[in-house]
């Protein structure tokens, strides 16, 4: 089987190929390598020479006509990843998050037309979509409430690939993971990965700064736990293809479309995470006011809800976030310098 990944050099992507290539499935890459955000060479590091590496930009048509020819799945990753980015430059956002997976989409469905062959799509989504959640935990169903132009996008590319699904029957499926944490994410900017941005500082004995008191609930998920999920989806996929469709429908039940919430279950204040950090490297902590810049955007508490996930996707992630935190600093204790 062969199979696509866009933003494949970054954090979730490359966890994603290891694990592909592991289980000797023929692995493709687009990246363009933006140096804002977590594309970074070394992340092939003991699979370089297992997979086909296209440098080039999502939101390009050309590149992804060529990206997805002869794929059989798909797992749509790139975006820009910034919610404060998002609202400084909300054209960058919208040309990555949403031109770029139109222009997946559109050459998925060409290429579906000239082979015959559609592939499934398996699109890394974010709990952004759901913003300040209208209940508590956040439910599937729970009508979004994004606060920034990031959350915004990423809802909207969700649903571009269930309009693909119910007018092209092409099998999309949205993976709305809540904050990852774990190896091979950059480590240069707090912009992105919150926890792991910590961890840098923690380990270069630099404070670790919390905004206000820090006691809005988190949920967060070790990175194995959300490529577990990944690579099930692809069994789940199949199903949507030989229409035996999944329950958990968002866009009717002859559409072959499906999303999930996808996270730990569990609430840790963010406080009580920055400490653990902190503890674990013996660096400082400082609480800061909030910037306007941060507050306006911040959601309160998010804790999902893992009913659907448990049930259809018969997934539960495994790893304590104190055994989480321990497996990142093992690596960063000997990989920072690669990240920063
Ligand atoms: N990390 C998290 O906690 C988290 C949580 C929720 C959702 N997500 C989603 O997961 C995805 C990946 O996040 P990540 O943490 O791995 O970020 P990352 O920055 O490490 O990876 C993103 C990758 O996409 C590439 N990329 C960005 N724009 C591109 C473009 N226009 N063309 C080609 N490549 C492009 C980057 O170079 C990078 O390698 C994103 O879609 C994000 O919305 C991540």
């Amino acid at each position: 089987m062969k199979i696509l990944i866009t933003g494949g050099a970054g954090f979730i992507g490359s966890n994603l190929a290891h694990k592909l290539v592991h289980k000797n499935y023929d692995v493709r890459i687009v990246d363009n390598f933006h140096p804002a955000y977590g594309g970074n060479e070394h992340n092939f590091t003991g699979i370089s020479n297992k997979i086909e590496l296209i440098k080039g930009d999502i939101s390009e048509r050309s590149v992804m006509q060529n990206a997805v020819e002869g794929v059989d799945v798909i797992f749509h990753i790139a975006a820009q990843c910034s919610h404060v980015d998002s609202m400084v430059d909300p054209w960058l956002d919208v040309q990555y998050n949403c031109i770029g997976t139109l222009n997946l989409l559109e050459a998925a469905k060409d290429s579906a037309k000239k082979t015959g062959k559609t592939p499934l799509i398996i699109y890394a989504g974010t709990r952004a979509q759901i913003g300040q959640p209208l209940e508590m935990p956040a439910h599937e169903k729970t009508y979004p409430n994004p606060v920034d132009v990031y959350g915004v996008n990423k809802l909207s590319a969700e649903l571009y690939g269930a309009v693909y699904a119910r007018v092209h029957a092409m099998p999309f499926i949205s993976l709305r993971l809540t904050n990852c944490y774990g190896p091979r994410h950059q480590m240069k900017s707090g912009k992105y990965g919150i926890l792991n941005w910590f961890i840098s500082l923690a380990l270069q004995g630099k404070p670790v700064k919390v905004f206000g008191t820090g006691e809005q609930l988190r949920d967060y998920l070790y990175i194995d736990d959300a490529m577990e999920v990944f690579v099930k989806c692809m069994e789940l996929g199949q199903n949507l293809k030989t229409k035996a469709y999944p329950k958990i429908q968002l866009a009717g039940t002859h559409v072959p479309f499906a999303a999930f919430n996808i996270g730990s279950g569990k609430g840790i204040q963010f406080v009580d995470a920055a400490r653990k950090i902190v503890e674990k490297a013996k660096s400082p902590i400082e609480f800061v006011p909030w910037t306007n810049e941060r507050k306006s955007i911040e959601t309160g508490d998010f804790v999902t809800d893992t009913s659907a996930s448990t049930e259809f996707l018969n997934w539960k992630p495994t790893t304590s976030f104190d055994e989480g935190l321990d497996k990142t600093f093992a690596y960063y204790e000997k990989q920072l310098s690669h990240y920063l």
